[in-house]
């Protein structure tokens, strides 16, 4: 698992399977769908922070540093709303988001408290690194150079975000138990990326 950052998120946080190459070529097929869909996912990752720091109010460390991340992912929302301002677009209405609902699917439910929070952290941490990752094939694939600018900020964002919960998780459990779960979340994940269609009007 790596801790570095800058080295354009190495490999891509320990993905299993890389993005379609398609996607990046539907995706710029309309910038207000993939805008719109990019601006419910910075307000559901805003949101997901609040309701770990409601659930979890006992972890001091959870609370302190999650806090931030709401104010961060708060104005990721803003940023990209102003975008599609900028553009004289309007955002659309939210849609099913396919790929989060799989990814909860997986989180243990019964059990021991500690593996459900375990579950949830990890789950962030996906999420983080996947967008991660799109951001990236956004930066690098759109014609648009203003528009590859703008991905890139969000890309190396979500990539601290990866590691802050990767770190929290380490925090809270031991550290073999964080890597043989979160090496089942990868494979996990990987089978969903491979099941699910490819669209140009979703960021996962
Ligand atoms: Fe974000
Ligand atoms: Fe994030």
């Amino acid at each position: 698992m790596t801790h570095d950052l800058s080295e354009d998120t190495r490999n891509i946080l320990g993905l299993q399977l890389p993005t379609d190459p398609r996607w990046v070529n539907l995706a710029a097929m309309d910038i207000q769908a993939i805008l719109t869909d990019h601006a419910y996912c910075e307000q559901k990752a805003a949101l997901t922070c609040i309701s770990l720091i409601q659930r979890y109010s006992d972890r001091e460390k959870l609370v302190f540093d999650l806090s931030p991340i709401v104010t961060e992912e708060w104005g990721h929302f803003r940023l990209v709303l102003n975008e599609l301002k900028k553009r004289n677009l309007s955002i659309g209405k939210q849609r099913k988001d396919i790929y989060v609902n799989k990814l909860i699917e997986f989180q243990k439910k019964g059990g021991r408290e500690e593996d459900r929070m375990l579950d949830q952290l990890l789950t962030m941490a996906l999420v983080e690194a996947r967008s991660c990752e799109r951001f990236k094939r956004l930066s690098e694939g759109l014609d648009d150079k203003y528009l590859r600018n703008f991905y890139r900020r969000f890309m190396e964002s979500e990539a601290g975000h990866y590691t802050l919960f990767i770190n929290l998780s380490e925090t809270y459990f031991d550290k073999e138990k964080v890597r043989i779960r979160w090496n089942e979340w990868l494979f996990y994940e990987a089978n969903i990326m491979d099941s699910i269609e490819v669209r140009g009007d979703r960021i996962h």
